[in-house]
């Protein structure tokens, strides 16, 4: 069991007031909440030992050269990497899908085939376009049922020897579907296809482990999961790493420099040119400690609760239509009230201090598959109470009537 009230202790920002009320956060699929653990770690770094990595004799440079890499370690061991070289320091997981797809441009050609869901992110939609555009490859996508879960069926019928790489979110942002993606790294490896899984809002619900899967590539961000913007992490199998060509050039990321020719440095160092985020790498460690510190078996458990109750409520408000109703999913609840524009239900939500967030959520083919302009999202973290939840519904109902 989770105590909520300790836990929330922990979350300086949740004890604030907006337009004059408590702060209801419901916006955790945007970004999550910093706790104290981590704004520590990243005070303590720019306090006592804030300098360049991998560069220096000096002992601040070797202070924050082992952190860096102690903070490597720890998300190898967190998603069981087998090797702590297979984990590459990025900005977030837009950088890490932007790395592989740049790469892939020569190891793919005209007339292969690329395959990614109905239900992706922008940022796993269009580095693969730029790719196929680049290398005269084909997209073709994964449909999906009114529920918002992947059809399996079709998925089998895209499948054949011209597909090579597949995408696929492991989570949805925008529908909290939890997708099959043990089946599907399995079919796509029969067919000899690699796979590339955003874990961007997995990562704060669930522990995957990238072994047991079999994937070679999985990628997320450090400020889903309570740790700060601006770092994130790809995975990729070493086999695949060493096949694709670095993505920016720079220091860091050479063996040897003249002007006749450089030679790069070995993983992880080949992708990561210039001076990384050095302390968002230290304090994604720190959240990592943290999390994997209250539990991810209790946390999946709680939000679930909260996740149907949360349903449940919302359910009774007449003319209230949930968009993402999978079986298998996370909390995140999309929804429209008939005849109120999610703009207006999301503003309303604000003064009363409650943040949620409207619009297509970075998913435009979805809105565009269930014909809306987009959506009213509540998306709930482990430090959420059902209290919350109530507070969530009176603000729905008080907009309703306001707005219609
Ligand atoms: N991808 C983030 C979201 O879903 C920003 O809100």
């Amino acid at each position: 069991m989770l105590d909520i009230k300790k836990i929330r202790e922990d979350f300086p920002i949740l004890k604030r007031e907006v337009n004059g009320k408590p702060l209801v956060y419901l916006d955790n699929a945007a970004t999550s909440q910093t706790p104290q653990q981590v704004i520590d770690a990243i005070v303590d770094y720019y306090q006592n030992y804030n300098a360049n990595i991998h560069r220096g004799v000096h002992t601040l440079s070797q202070e924050a050269t082992d952190k860096y890499e102690q903070a490597r370690l720890k998300i190898q061991k967190h998603f069981n990497a087998a090797k702590s070289y297979e984990i590459i320091f990025t900005s977030g997981t837009t950088h890490s899908i932007n790395l592989v797809a740049n790469g892939f441009s020569s190891l793919i050609k005209k007339g292969d085939e690329v395959l990614v869901s109905a239900m992706e992110h922008h940022s796993n939609i269009v580095p693969w376009q730029m790719l196929c555009e680049r290398t005269g490859a084909i997209l073709k996508v994964i449909p999906m049922n009114q529920e918002g879960e992947l059809r399996m069926d079709v998925f089998d019928d895209l499948l054949s020897d011209k597909t090579k790489l597949i995408f696929c979110n492991h989570i949805s942002n925008a529908l909290g579907t939890i997708n099959p993606i043990e089946e599907i790294i399995e079919k796509a490896h029969k067919v000899g296809a690699a796979v590339l899984i955003d874990g961007a809002q997995a990562a704060p619900h669930l522990v995957a482990d990238v072994q047991a899967l079999d994937v070679d590539f999985y990628t997320c961000s450090a400020h889903k999961i309570c740790g700060p913007t601006g770092v994130g992490m790809l995975y990729g199998k070493e086999e695949w790493l060493n096949k694709l060509p670095p993505y920016q050039g720079g220091g860091e990321m050479i063996a040897e420099v003249t002007f006749e020719k450089t030679t790069y440095a070995d993983l992880p160092h080949k992708f990561e040119a210039g001076t990384p985020n050095i302390c968002g790498g230290i304090a994604f460690g720190a959240a990592l400690d943290y999390m994997n510190g209250v539990g991810f078996k209790e946390v999946a458990k709680y939000e679930h609760e909260l996740l149907e109750y949360a349903t449940q409520e919302l359910l009774k408000i007449d003319g209230l239509k949930i968009y993402g109703t999978a079986k298998n999913k996370t909390s995140v609840i999309s929804f429209n009230i008939e005849g109120i524009h999610p703009y207006d239900m999301g503003s309303i939500l604000d003064k009363l201090g409650i943040a949620v967030r409207t619009g297509h959520h970075c998913a435009q083919p979805i809105m565009d598959f269930f014909k809306i302009p987009g959506t009213v999202r509540a998306s709930f973290a482990f430090y959420n109470t059902r209290e919350e939840v109530d507070v969530l519904i009176a603000g729905v109902l008080k907009a309703k009537s306001m707005l219609l």
